[in-house]
């Protein structure tokens, strides 16, 4: 088998799927081998294959919507081996006195209930199959870094931490194995989003590199590779931990 094959006759679903990072972690299982679902809030209910890629439209928030796209994956995919959960949301820039509960609880049901919906999903379908699996849940560096500006977010992208932990000891004996990724700042248009007014392009992205002792952000390909590394079936006695990917930044990582 050389490394092209890794993921063939495997497939793989990854939630955020039309997402600046989830796009990268697409490309990089289907170079792989995988047969890949790209499950996005923004896509049709009608499962369609673009460029080799099956698109289908999830709501993470939604048992019912994990039923049916799980169901799918049974009926036409022969079963799911691989889920990432990567779809999230990101508000930034409210001081935390000011921060609305309807927007607290909108990032706790995409960011944490999502996630713990596609766990809990992934398990009882890889379990009922007997085959084992493997699931990578989309952290962040405000997993573990209190930004008193994004709240709801280092909230919510906590408990990914604790999930991921309790589903790995959970699931350990179906042998499915459960890790998170915890990206550091990566160009796309959730990062864009916490310029401040005024703030050129430039200037934004100049600030986020000079956090890193790499002196260079973390593009969405480096986020995939890790991904891929947790997902890979050779890497078969690691669950339950998460890789920071920033650079080197991320305090007490
Ligand atoms: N970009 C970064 O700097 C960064 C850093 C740390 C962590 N992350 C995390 O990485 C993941 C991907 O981020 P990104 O930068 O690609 O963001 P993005 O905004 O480009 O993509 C997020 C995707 O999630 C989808 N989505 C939102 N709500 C959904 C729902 N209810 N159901 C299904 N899909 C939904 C969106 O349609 C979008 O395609 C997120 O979990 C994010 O929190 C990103």
């Amino acid at each position: 088998m050389t490394t092209q094959d890794t993921f063939r006759g495997r497939t793989v679903v990854v939630t955020g799927g039309a997402g600046g990072l989830g796009t990268a972690m697409v490309a990089a299982f289907c170079a792989r081998g995988a047969t890949v679902v790209s499950a996005d809030l923004s896509a049709s209910d009608q499962a369609a294959s673009v460029g080799g890629v099956i698109e289908r439209r999830l709501d993470v928030t939604s048992e019912e919507s994990w039923a049916a796209l799980l169901d799918f994956v049974d009926s036409e995919l022969n079963g799911i081996d691989v889920l990432v959960n990567n779809a999230g949301i990101y508000r930034p820039n409210i001081p935390f006195e000011d921060m609305p509960l309807d927007l607290w609880r909108q990032h706790f049901a995409i960011n944490s209930d999502g996630v713990f919906l596609g766990c809990k999903h992934a398990i009882l379908r890889m379990k009922a199959r007997g085959t084992g699996g493997s699931i990578v849940n989309m952290g962040s560096g405000l997993s573990i870094t209190a930004n008193p500006d994004g709240a709801a977010y280092c909230g919510s992208k906590a408990a990914v931490l604790m999930t991921t932990r309790t589903a790995a000891r959970a699931a350990g004996k179906y042998g499915v194995r459960v890790n998170a990724v915890l990206p550091g700042a990566v160009p796309t248009d959730m990062l864009m989003g916490n310029k401040l007014d005024g703030e050129s392009d430039g200037d934004f992205l100049a600030k986020m590199e000079a956090y890193s002792p790499l002196g260079r952000l973390a593009t969405p390909e480096d986020i995939a590779a890790a991904v891929l590394f947790l997902a890979d079936p050779a890497n078969k006695a690691v669950s339950g931990v998460f890789i920071p990917v920033d650079g080197g930044n991320i305090p007490g990582a």
